[in-house]
């Protein structure tokens, strides 16, 4: 079936200002509570991280807006040792449910990568992802990115474990 793609006009990609850190602190403590398998932290080591915490993290995030609130995100930030200046990391990848499927991913992220090219510095784009998780393994095979690793039982949640994936884009 043909996926309905939000256009350009009915969502925005772009980073929100240091004041706007309770809407990102919302939507990142609701992805940590929805979908507590898909991120490392969890949602208690979260909770009760400062204002100056989420002020700071939020220069790194490219969020998805609709309606002036944000309902997706990407977070990238570029390595600072002289010996890996050249790797990028994604994280922090989530849309809001009743968004999915509708091009959000797909915008983030090509948004994301295109600002990471700007930095003739990285060559490398590096990220791990919970192998379960797959739409967003889908999400990133699509742009390039390849399976370099598996991190067995890298989580445990609840009793269970489960395996993560390093996946890396070279530039
Ligand atoms: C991964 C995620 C961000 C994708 O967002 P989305 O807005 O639904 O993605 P899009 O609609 O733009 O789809 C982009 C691509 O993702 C993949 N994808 C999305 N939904 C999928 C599904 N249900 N099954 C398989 N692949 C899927 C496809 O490759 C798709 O490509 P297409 O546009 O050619 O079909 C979203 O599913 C999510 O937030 N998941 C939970 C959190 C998570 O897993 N985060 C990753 C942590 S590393």
């Amino acid at each position: 079936m043909k996926k309905t793609v939000l256009n350009k006009g009915e969502v925005k990609i772009s980073p929100l200002p240091p004041d706007r850190w309770e809407d990102f602190k919302s939507l990142r403590l609701r992805s940590l509570k929805e979908e507590p398998m898909a991120f490392l932290s969890s949602y208690d080591d979260e909770a009760n991280l400062s204002k100056d915490e989420w002020e700071r993290r939020i220069k790194n995030v490219v969020f998805a807006i609709v309606d002036g609130k944000p309902i997706g995100m990407m977070t990238f930030v570029l390595r600072g040792r002289v010996k890996n200046r050249h790797i990028a990391d994604i994280f922090g990848v989530y849309v809001e449910k009743k968004f999915r499927e509708k091009g959000i991913g797909n915008r983030l992220l090509r948004h994301v990568i295109s600002r990471i090219k700007k930095n003739d510095r990285i060559s490398k784009i590096s990220l791990s992802v919970v192998a379960d998780q797959t739409p967003a393994v889908s999400l990133y095979m699509k742009y390039g990115f390849k399976v370099v690793g598996i991190l067995e039982r890298e989580l445990k949640l609840n009793g269970n474990y489960y395996d993560e994936l390093v996946m890396e884009k070279i530039l």
